[in-house]
């Protein structure tokens, strides 16, 4: 099939047909012009359009221009028409199954063909169906052990059938068409065209509308005798590209403002690269302790250490877990350097919690009471699952007062929790190297029925404070929760690779809602 003509075109070419007389069905339309109207070259030899999706739709189009200027009116007719399958068109061009079985076969006098050499002749497929046709068809006969042709001509009605519908996609014979479909030679397809007759402004000229009524058209006087064209008050507007923040970049700023909300400062968090020493050894976790192996860390290649952190607190450090102090007895071990300075994708942001807990104990003037928090990334060694990922969000605050107890980090907990929606809490003892007494945070989930755990926390050591320089009657409150669970639980999404990573479409951001705790 050549190319359709352009719209412009085709708006004529319906023009002065319909000129001539109403088109009754728009696949018969003829594609012509006379041969002073602008386009009719571009045409060729006349032709008929087809009843192609292609060429409807293309008519379609050039219908909606003409009736939106009231110059056609237009009918869209919907059709059952029969077109091939991809077996009815290779029958169609090849010939059926029985008659390939039949032109096999030697004549009623030759040497017969059995079975299994016919199917090597035809194929497995077409000697099933065929030979079996073939004989109720009587084309062929049995001689002996094998087959022979029984006829000298056949006639391959089928094929014939197949390829008239292929021409004009109907059959008169609707037992035949119903039998064919049966076998799955053709099938029925919905198809359209479109009458069409005068409309009110009918014209075989198309007149150039304007759709915007500008300076020019006022300075000139042009506007008095130009057509405008008509607003389409129906046409659904562009959609427009806003700027979308992704879910848990929304759920982010809502746990922002409720820190806010509390009087907490937020914590600088640009630190994703962290030597062992903030991200472990300052938080009295022991340098043999099972979270640094590789398997639940990742370690930096290039560069490898960084001792970027003060020499006497480093001493200070050293000393606690060797030998202990403060009242306590440390680890007993050689505390290592090399240890203590390898690069770390930061595993918790308590390292920045850590790194921050230093700074206000040795600011100017002294330490002074503190709330802070920090939301962001953290990176874990672990095989991503439906829970899991590599790499997730922490939510994390600390407190630091004088004469905190742990009654206060559980009325805190209740409070900052009630604010997210999230009532009747438990606790439950837990264990982490440097908070002691260390608490899990439990929440009944009515979806779930069940307690599911949605934080930690607990009050940082004296071993791990006072080294800092803190004053010893200073106790810190630390908790931390991670920002894709109750972002999953928002959004009411089970598996965390919808939420983040290279499954998930590109406008999954644009189109999620907004979410209010
Ligand atoms: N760092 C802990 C975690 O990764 C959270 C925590 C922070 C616990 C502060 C206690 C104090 O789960």
């Amino acid at each position: 099939m050549s190319g359709l003509p352009s719209s412009d075109t085709l708006q004529l070419v319906i023009l002065h047909a319909v000129d001539a007389a109403p088109i009754t069905d728009s696949r018969t339309l003829s594609l012509q012009l006379p041969a002073n109207v602008e386009g009719a070259q571009s045409l060729g030899a006349p032709r008929v359009i087809g009843s192609g999706a292609d060429e409807q739709n293309a008519v379609k189009g050039a219908l909606d221009s003409l009736v939106a200027r009231e110059m056609v009116t237009s009918e869209q007719v919907t059709v059952d028409v029969h077109g091939l399958t991809a077996e009815g068109n290779a029958i169609a061009q090849n010939g059926s199954h029985e008659y390939l079985v039949w032109s096999a076969l030697p004549p009623l006098d030759g040497t017969p063909l059995t079975a299994q050499e016919i199917q090597a002749k035809v194929g497995k497929d077409v000697a099933k169906v065929g030979q079996g046709n073939a004989m109720k068809n009587k084309w062929v006969t049995k001689k002996g052990d094998g087959f022979v042709k029984a006829v000298d001509t056949v006639v391959d009605s089928t094929k014939e059938a197949l390829l008239a519908i292929q021409s004009t996609g109907a059959h008169a014979d609707e037992k035949l068409l119903g039998d064919l479909r049966k076998r799955k030679l053709v099938e029925k397809k919905k198809s359209f065209y479109f009458k069409v007759a005068k409309g009110a402004k009918f014209s075989t000229t198309i007149e150039k509308v304007e759709t915007d009524l500008t300076v020019e058209l006022l300075n000139s006087g042009a506007w008095e005798k130009a057509s405008f064209k008509k607003y389409n008050f129906d046409a659904e507007g562009a959609p427009t590209n806003g700027g979308a923040l992704h879910p848990l970049m929304k759920v982010r700023e809502e746990f922002r403002n409720i820190f806010f909300e509390m009087g907490f400062t937020e914590m600088p968090t640009n630190r994703f690269v962290e030597s062992s020493f903030w991200n472990f050894d300052s938080l009295f976790v022991p340098q043999q302790h099972p979270a640094r192996e590789m398997q639940d860390t990742f370690y930096l290649k290039d560069p490898v250490t960084s001792t970027g952190f003060p020499q006497d607190y480093y001493e200070r450090v050293k000393t606690v877990h060797q030998t202990g102090g403060f009242g306590s007895t440390g680890y007993i071990y050689p505390f290592s350097k090399e240890e203590t300075s390898r690069l770390v994708l930061r595993t918790h942001t308590t390292s920045v919690s850590s790194a921050m807990l230093y700074e206000i104990a040795n600011q100017p003037g002294g330490f002074k009471p503190a709330k802070m928090f920090s939301i962001d990334r953290v990176f874990r060694n672990e095989s991503v699952d439906a829970t899991h990922l590599a790499e997730f969000h922490q939510v994390e605050g600390v407190v630091a007062d004088r004469n905190l107890t742990l009654a206060d980090l559980i009325g805190f907990m209740e409070v900052f929790f009630a604010k997210m929606g999230v009532t009747n809490l438990r606790f439950k003892p837990a264990y982490n190297p440097y908070t002691e007494p260390s608490l899990e945070i439990f929440s009944y989930h009515e979806g779930l029925k069940k307690w599911v755990e949605i934080g930690n926390s607990g009050m940082f050591r004296p071993e791990m404070l006072e080294p800092m320089g803190l004053p010893a009657d200073v106790r810190v409150h630390g908790w931390g929760l991670s920002l894709e669970r109750p972002t999953m639980i928002r959004y009411g999404i089970s598996n965390i690779r919808d939420l983040l990573g290279h499954k998930v479409p590109i406008d999954m951001t644009e189109r999620s809602a907004a979410v209010r705790f």
